[in-house]
């Protein structure tokens, strides 16, 4: 039987979390604080609940740099819950927005002070004519939350802006040039997921034709970043909305985290009243998915894993403590071991195929097949077995595309890294 140490697993998410944190962990869900009570027993309520949230909140906002004009939630429904919320959340935020327009045009202070028959019929036109949220489909979770939104709001609503596939075969690795995207005007939202967990495809940096224009009038972005947030720096000034499930970089399945600017939040933003959505013909969120609802009450609208946010909360005390200039300092880590991987891959071209393109390569879930000898399936499976003999499991890539995936989070050490390493060049040696 193995044990912890002997491991090293590249599984994509749930991840490897830090040892340390895990004995933390299971000391408070026996005896949190010395109250004789466990984290996971006492009330979400609670005081202990309330600083263990805030704590989070505090060094997740110092770690990253995330600026006073943004507020950070915690919520239920992993990532696939987000791709409904946000749909719900920023479509609602645009009627807000248009509703404002209409009242002025109609001069009319307030919705209550309006002709409600013109307002509704301005708006309905403007729904109908002008409601669009853009995708850039890079991958298998972005096509995801471009489906979603399709079936939650209707086809008519969502703009397919790229389509990764198209410029590659039919099959995801690339992304498109930025000058060749179909971006609508004042969309709703751009939505797109900044690291594809199974496809290996990462942008590599903040697009450029997301950011101001020539007045400093910003597009609303909205980024998935499940799979490679707290690896690298993000200006998130750029964004009006950043999710992410804990499970991969963060801590443990079962929370989600939401960067949401509060220009999106009340007072600024209300979202309509159901009674408004219903005759406009537009969807509204269940409550759980409000964000307003969730932001106001502090994460604890209902009752929330206080466990998972103080495992969360442990693994951002052990990056603050380990890296003095925060996220940059792991990001020069997460750097240097995707480095070795890949450049151990690339010294044998007639051993191993990387799956996407050179200028998309995730630094985080590294995708590659075993191409030797012509039968790839057989030879990836002995790839497969010989890594789990060398204490290096979790490698099997996505069911949906096959082949081998080494995901390489936070947590996975350099050391972890350059064992993979080593066995990618022996195998390709033997
Ligand atoms: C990038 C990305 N987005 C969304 C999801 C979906 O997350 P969940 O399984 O928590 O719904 C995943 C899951 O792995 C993911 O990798």
């Amino acid at each position: 039987m193995p044990s912890r140490a002997n491991i090293t697993y590249f599984g994509a998410g749930p991840a490897l979390l830090p040892t340390s944190v895990l004995e933390n962990a299971s000391q408070a869900l026996l005896n949190y604080n010395d109250t004789g009570l466990g984290i996971a027993e006492h009330s979400h309520r609670s005081q202990y609940a309330a600083d263990i949230i805030n704590q989070a909140k505090a060094d997740l906002a110092t770690y990253l740099s995330i600026p006073d004009d943004y507020e950070v939630i915690f919520m239920q429904g992993g990532g696939s819950g987000e791709f409904s919320a946000t749909m719900y959340n920023l479509v609602g935020a645009w009627v807000t927005r248009k509703k404002t327009e209409i009242l002025k045009q109609l001069g009319a202070q307030s919705e209550e002070e309006a002709n409600q028959e013109e307002l509704v019929s301005a708006l309905k036109k403007a729904v109908d004519s002008e409601l669009k949220l853009d995708y850039l489909v890079t991958g298998g979770w972005s096509l995801k939350a471009y489906q979603e939104a399709g079936r939650l709001l209707g086809p008519e609503f969502t703009n397919l802006a790229t389509d990764s596939r198209t410029v590659n075969q039919g099959k995801f690795g690339k992304i498109p040039s930025e000058s060749t995207w179909k971006l609508s005007k004042n969309a709703a939202m751009v939505y797109y997921c900044d690291n594809e967990t199974v496809d290996g495809v990462e942008y590599p940096k903040f697009p450029d034709v997301l950011g101001p224009d020539s007045n400093g009038m910003r597009p609303i972005v909205v980024a998935d970043m499940s799979s490679n947030i707290l690896s690298r720096r993000i200006p998130v000034e750029n964004f009006s909305l950043i999710f992410f499930g804990a499970q991969k970089n963060l801590g443990s399945t079962g929370v989600t985290v939401v960067i949401i600017k509060k220009d999106l939040l009340p007072p600024v933003c209300s979202q309509p009243s159901p009674a408004l959505m219903r005759k406009l013909g537009l969807p509204i969120p269940p409550v759980i998915f409000s964000y307003e609802t969730i932001a106001k009450n502090n994460s604890l609208y209902n009752t929330l894993s206080i466990f998972d946010v103080y495992i969360a909360g442990q693994v951002l005390k052990k990056l603050l403590a380990t890296f003095p200039d925060k996220v940059d300092g792991q990001e020069a880590v997460a750097n240097q071991k995707a480095k070795i991987i890949y450049e151990a891959l690339e010294a044998y071209p007639s051993i191993y195929r990387i799956v996407p393109d050179k200028s998309a390569r995730s630094r985080m879930n590294i995708c590659f097949r075993v191409t030797a000898g012509g039968d790839t399936d057989s030879t990836e499976a002995k790839f497969l077995k010989d890594a789990t003999a060398h204490g290096l499991t979790g490698l099997k890539g996505h069911r949906s595309v096959g082949g081998i995936r080494a995901s390489n989070y936070n947590s996975i050490p350099l050391a972890g890294a350059q064992q993979l390493a080593d066995f990618i060049i022996n195998f390709a040696q033997t």
